[in-house]
Parts: structure tokens; C-alpha cells; sequence
């Protein structure tokens, strides 16, 4: 290599990054199949309610079964990817996931619908955990972060193609085509599993040392990386995963498991999934018709999906507590205004734009903060000892604050009137900068040795990023 431009050029192009890239997102594609699932009940809603003339808490079901499946999902996936492995995990997420969307499409009536809804959520708590986990497992120490940031993207895109087909599908009305499509990516996946390499660390985990090194001779630049890596593997594999133990006996690890427990409920309680699951009935309250429901939802999850970028690369410039700040105050505005337009009835066409304008603010808020950062935070708060058992607890509670809302948005609506509604979120979104200042750690540019390091000897919890 004579200078840096063709050293550029070779690496760019270098076989196994190329490999690596082309693995990534077959993986990645688990995070779509998540996102299809929350997008595609919002455009369907209301021509179920119709087929069914189901009631609100009925409906709240339809939306929620998935939640609750996620939950139940996300509990055993840490346990089914150890005993059969990441690749057979995710083909399991897979198989279920398109059983559950072609059991949607042909469902006979709403309890039926509900249990394929249930089986879908088990698809997605089984495969977002897994797939993140693969993707950092298969990584180098340079990709990491883009591949489980490209996660978090996958699922956005998902949102996004989800509601756009959903509005394609709603000239029809058919709803249950809206479910039976959302299997072909499904079924895709299932196939580019196929090609999918064990996990190096995963097979290194159950004694697999031949097989581990030959899939890292195939997947990394040069035999003298491959052998690198597996030798820290096997010293990364000495510190055990005692995240239980640790948690009955040490305060300070319980602190870190609170911490994530209450980004994940901030994540979900700042709303996103009212405007992910129900944008068309709030729009509906603007008196846009069914087809502008639509489209201005299928607008949403565009910007959702667009102003993911702007997280990444802002993330680990400005760091994660002003971009938290950030996230909030929009949200907080956006939810505010909007209740204020509610309350006074929207019957002209500039206050229904008004309307759209700020719920899009508001997917923008979340998908450039708490979107991508609780996720984020999660990973790094918790101590090397106690990960697994960290990241599962916060997964599980995102799940299940999830699952509250799903379950009480309509209610709330129906007995509040929806402007309380929205000032109700508003004021949660202003409370959470407050606990952000209160509780979050600074961890932009400080390693997790340091973060660990200062969160076990006991240090505010707000301060484990100082140095
Ligand atoms: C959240 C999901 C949400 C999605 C929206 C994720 O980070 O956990 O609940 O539907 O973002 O983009």
C-alpha cells in the first residue's frame, strides 16, 4: 500500500468486511420484521373494529396481545439463544413471526386474532433480542456500534414500509391483507438464515473452539485478527454471567437495574406508541377522512424513520444527556400544542395541518433521542457480570410499559377527552428531563470498564460518567 487512498480503497472492498456488511443486515432484517409488527396495526384498527365491531377494550387487545407476547418473548429469549443458539433463535422468531402474520390474515374472529397478534409478539421479543445480540457477536470492534445502531434503523424502516402498505391496502379496506403481506419479509429472512454462520463467541461459549476459529478466519481480514479475537473471546468468557446473584447481593448493581428500568418506562411512557399504534384515530379526531389518515401516518413513520440519522450521528458528539434533554422538550411541546388544537375542536384545515405538523415533531423528538438512546444506555450502564441479566430486565420492562400503553391510550381518551390526554403525556415528557438531570449518567466517550468501575463503588448514579 503505497498511501492512505488505497488503503481506503482495499479495505472498502476487502471480502470479509464486505461478508461481514452483507451478514449484518440479514441479521438487521429481525429489526425489520419487529418494526412491520408495530406498524401494521395502526392502518389496520379500524377495519377490524369495523369487521368485528369490536369495542375500545377489544381493540386495546388487538393492539396489545403483541406486547404481551414480546414480554413473554424477551423473558426466554436469553434463555433459548444460549441452549440453541443465536442463528436457530432467530430462525424460530422467524417461523413464528410469519405463522402469527398469516394467522392475522386469516383469522376467524377477534379471539382468534388476538392469539395471532399474541404469537406475532413472541416472534419479536424472541428476535430483537437475539439479533442485536448476533450482530454485535459477528461485528468487529469497528462496526460494532454502526450494526446495532443499524438495528434500531431496521426497525424504523419496518414502521415506515408498514405504514405505507397498510395505506396502499386501505383503498380496499382489507385488512387482512396488510397482515398476510408483512409475512413475505418473513419468509425472506427464514431463507437468508440459511446462509448465516454460528455466532464465533456463541459456539466459543459451548466449547466449539475448532469451529469458532474457522468461522473467524472466514469473517475477519487476516488469520493473525482471527486468532486475536479468539483469544480475548475466551478472556471475556472467564468473567461469568452471575447478573442474578449479583442482584440479590450488591445495592449498587440493583442501582443500574433500576436505571434501565426507568429509561425503558421514560422511552415508553414519553408516548411514541400512541402515535405508532393509534395515529389514525387521533387524526381522526382532527376530522382528516380515512385515506388522510393515512398518508399523514405513512408521513410519521418517514420522519420516524429519517430522524433516526440524526441520533446517530449526533450521539457521540453531543452526548447522550443533552440530545436526552433535546428529545424531551419536543416531545413535551408537540404533546402540549396538540392537546391545546383538541381542545379547541380543529375545524378548519390549517389547525388539522397544525395537528400533523406536531405529532410529526413529536415522532421526530423521540426518533432523534430516547428512541435509539434507551436502548443504548442499557447496554453500557450495565457491569460485565450482570449484562445479560441487566439488558434482559430493561428489554422486558420496555415491553411491558409498552404493553400499558398499548392498553389504556383508547381508554384514556374516551374518559380524559383526548386534549387531557395529551397534556397527561406532555407533562410525563417535562417530568423526564427532570429525572434525566436527577439519574442518567454522561457515558460519551468513557469506557464501560470506568462506568462499572465507579457504579460499584457506589458514586452518585449521575456521576459514573464523570471523570
Ligand atoms: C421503541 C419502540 C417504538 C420504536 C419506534 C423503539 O426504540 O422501543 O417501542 O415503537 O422505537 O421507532
Amino acid at each position: 500500500m503505497e498511501n492512505g487512498e488505497s488503503d481506503e480503497t482495499t479495505s472498502l472492498f476487502d471480502p470479509a468486511r464486505f461478508k461481514i456488511l452483507a451478514l449484518g443486515l440479514i441479521a438487521a432484517l429481525g429489526g425489520l420484521l419487529s418494526g412491520l409488527d408495530v406498524g401494521v396495526i395502526s392502518g389496520a384498527l379500524t377495519f377490524i373494529g369495523r369487521t368485528y365491531h369490536a369495542s375500545t377494550v377489544a381493540l386495546e387487545w388487538v393492539v396489545s396481545a403483541m406486547m404481551a407476547g414480546a414480554a413473554l418473548g424477551s423473558i426466554s429469549a436469553g434463555w433459548l439463544s444460549y441452549h440453541l443458539g443465536r442463528k436457530r433463535a432467530l430462525f424460530l422468531g422467524a417461523a413464528t413471526f410469519a405463522i402469527g402474520a398469516l394467522g392475522c390474515a386469516l383469522s376467524w374472529s377477534l379471539g382468534s386474532l388476538i392469539c395471532f397478534r399474541a404469537i406475532m409478539g413472541l416472534a419479536i421479543g424472541l428476535a430483537a433480542f437475539t439479533a442485536p445480540l448476533y450482530l454485535s457477536e459477528i461485528a468487529t470492534e469497528e462496526t460494532r456500534g454502526a450494526m446495532v445502531s443499524m438495528y434500531q434503523l431496521m426497525v424504523t424502516i419496518g414502521i415506515f414500509l408498514a405504514f405505507l402498505s397498510d395505506t396502499l391496502l386501505s383503498y380496499s379496506g382489507n385488512w387482512r391483507w396488510m397482515f398476510g403481506v408483512v409475512a413475505i419479509p418473513a419468509i425472506l429472512f427464514l431463507i437468508g438464515l440459511i446462509f448465516l454462520p454460528h455466532s464465533p463467541r456463541w459456539l466459543m461459549m459451548r466449547g466449539r473452539y475448532k469451529e469458532a476459529r474457522a468461522i473467524l478466519l472466514d469473517l475477519r481480514e487476516t488469520p493473525q485478527e482471527a486468532a486475536q479475537e479468539a483469544k480475548s473471546i475466551r478472556a471475556q468468557l472467564k468473567t461469568r454471567q452471575e447478573g442474578w446473584k449479583l442482584f440479590r447481593t450488591n445495592p449498587n448493581f440493583r442501582r443500574s437495574i433500576v436505571l434501565g428500568m426507568l429509561l425503558q418506562i421514560m422511552q415508553q411512557l414519553a408516548g411514541i406508541n400512541i402515535v405508532m399504534y393509534y395515529a389514525p384515530e387521533i387524526l381522526q379526531q382532527a376530522h382528516f377522512d380515512t385515506q388522510g389518515q393515512m398518508w399523514c401516518t405513512a408521513l410519521i413513520g418517514l420522519v420516524n424513520m429519517l430522524a433516526t440519522f440524526v441520533a446517530l450521528g449526533l450521539v457521540d458528539r453531543l452526548g447522550r444527556k443533552p440530545i436526552l434533554y433535546m428529545g424531551f422538550a419536543v416531545m413535551a411541546v408537540g404533546m402540549g400544542l396538540l392537546g391545546w388544537l383538541l381542545h379547541g375542536g380543529m375545524h378548519t384545515e390549517a389547525s388539522q395541518m397544525a395537528a400533523v405538523f406536531l405529532l410529526v415533531v413529536f415522532s421526530a423528538g423521540f426518533a432523534m433521542s430516547v428512541g435509539p438512546l434507551a436502548w443504548l444506555l442499557c447496554s453500557e450502564i450495565q457491569p460485565a457480570a450482570g449484562r445479560d441479566f441487566g439488558v434482559a430486565v430493561s428489554t422486558f420492562t420496555n415491553w411491558t410499559a409498552n404493553l400499558v400503553v398499548g392498553l389504556t391510550f383508547l381508554s384514556l381518551m374516551q374518559k380524559l377527552g383526548a386534549a387531557d390526554t395529551f397534556w397527561l403525556f406532555a407533562s410525563l415528557n417535562a417530568l423526564f428531563m427532570v429525572l434525566t438531570y436527577l439519574f442518567v449518567p454522561e457515558t460519551k466517550g468513557v469506557s464501560l470498564a470506568k462506568l462499572q468501575n465507579r457504579l460499584m463503588r457506589g458514586v452518585r448514579l449521575r456521576d459514573i460518567g464523570r471523570t
